[in-house]
């Protein structure tokens, strides 16, 4: 029970923390080279032109990682339809030595035709995730390991560079609303 306790009081502590770092830095995003869905070596580079939104989880993940993906399909779709904008989901894996392409491409195509899905080496992994203040860690369960791991939402300009992020307590029609806000008012 103290243990317990503990765990739960470390967690609450850490949560302001890790919320802090990503909405304090202002120096979000960076270069990254990591394997798609199809199994092509791509670099950020590759997605400039359209707007991204880029989420990091893993593809076992049982129930966070799908209601994030599916609001992620939402808004994808909403913009396109509503605002003419064609945003590109991007899902990173934080759990690559499960997450293959052919993983990804599986899982992904569930949730929406546009979606990236990128995996790559531990360290590549390890990288992007830092440049983005992602936290993400292994935890033993009965039969091997769930993956912890933050849930923020980021949205990247065409030009690739880091605009905002998001909770995941945001609703899709708020989502919505700033993502487009927050795209007309860079073009300008
Ligand atoms: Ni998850």
């Amino acid at each position: 029970m103290a243990r317990l306790l503990r765990a739960f009081s470390v967690a609450l502590l850490l949560l302001p923390v890790l919320q802090l770092m990503a909405a304090g830095r202002t120096d979000l995003g960076g270069p990254f080279e990591l394997t798609d869905q199809t199994g092509k070596t791509v670099s950020d580079k590759d997605f400039h032109g359209d707007p991204v939104l880029l989420y990091f989880g893993f593809a076992t993940c049982p129930d966070v990682c799908p209601t994030d993906l599916a609001k992620m399909a939402i808004i994808v779709r909403a913009l396109e339809e509503q605002a003419d904008i064609e945003l590109t989901p991007i899902f990173v894996t934080i759990d690559p030595s499960r997450d293959t392409p052919e993983r990804l491409a599986q899982y992904l195509a569930y949730f929406h035709p546009s979606f990236v899905g990128l995996t790559g080496s531990n360290d590549a992994i390890a990288e992007i995730a830092d440049h983005y203040a992602v936290y993400y860690e292994a935890v033993p369960t009965d039969n091997g390991y769930t993956m912890d791991h933050s849930t923020f939402t980021f949205l990247l300009g065409a030009d690739g560079q880091y605009l905002a992020h998001f909770g995941r307590s945001e609703s899709a029609p708020d989502l919505i609303a700033q993502i487009s806000a927050r795209l007309t008012e860079s073009q300008d």
